[in-house]
């Protein structure tokens, strides 16, 4: 992993909140948030690039036990203050392509926000298919700013270079759909989501994909 990403990350950690709710959209996380919130039960969780824990509160209330991860130690050090007095959430430095999980020993996967910041995502989706137990199941929502027409791409474009103080995160995008056929994963669902009140907001493609 080029540690470059890394850094990039620990370094945004600190206005991290304030920067992606305005280079995404400000409604576009509390969208997904209300989605997932919409969940039953998750058993035992794992969640990557939980960033800030902006997630992982959610996921804490419907889950037995969170293991929330990141690369980042720094992006680790706000989630832990931010879930202070979680009983059931435990923080750990993972790198979602290559994780230290043994097989199956997951119910749920959640990421939000992060298929876009990894290099190898079918790789990501592999490691994801071998720590879930059978019939465990990931829900993935992903940025796919490829949904966007020109003119709606180049206004996202420009919010971004301000929100990120023209430094723009190391990200590339795929759709949900196209990395599914390089994996074994079964849909439960596949939807995508956009605010209507903000058209240059990035529409958020949130997968539940079944292991199989
Ligand atoms: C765009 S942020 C999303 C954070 C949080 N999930 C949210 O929605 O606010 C991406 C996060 O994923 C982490 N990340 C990126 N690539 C990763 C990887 N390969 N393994 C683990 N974490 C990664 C970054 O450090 C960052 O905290």
């Amino acid at each position: 992993m080029a540690k470059s990403k890394i850094d990039y990350w620990s370094e945004s950690s600190q206005g991290y909140d304030k920067s992606v709710d305005s280079a995404l959209g400000g409604n576009i996380r509390p969208l997904i948030n209300e989605n997932l919130k919409l969940e039953g039960h998750l058993g035992t969780v794992v969640e990557f690039g939980c960033g800030t824990g902006y997630f992982t509160k959610t996921l804490a209330g419907k889950a037995e036990h969170v293991v929330a991860t990141d690369f980042s130690d720094d992006m680790l050090r706000i989630a832990q203050t931010q879930l202070e007095g979680f009983d059931n959430v435990e923080f750990k430095n993972e790198n979602w392509q290559h994780t230290t999980f043994a097989d199956e020993t997951f119910d749920t996967i959640f990421a939000g926000f992060v298929i876009p910041c990894v290099d190898d995502k079918v790789q990501a989706l592999k490691e994801s298919q071998r720590i879930l137990k059978p019939a465990g199941r990931i829900i993935i929502a992903s940025p796919n700013i490829l949904l966007l027409s020109r003119f709606r791409l180049f206004q996202f474009l420009c919010r971004n270079v301000l929100a990120w103080r023209g430094k723009l995160p190391p990200v590339s995008f795929r759709s949900v759909s196209e990395l599914l056929d390089e994996t074994t994963f079964t849909v439960e669902s596949l939807d995508v989501m956009k605010d209507l009140s903000n058209p240059s907001s990035a529409p958020v493609e949130y997968a539940k994909l079944l292991k199989s």
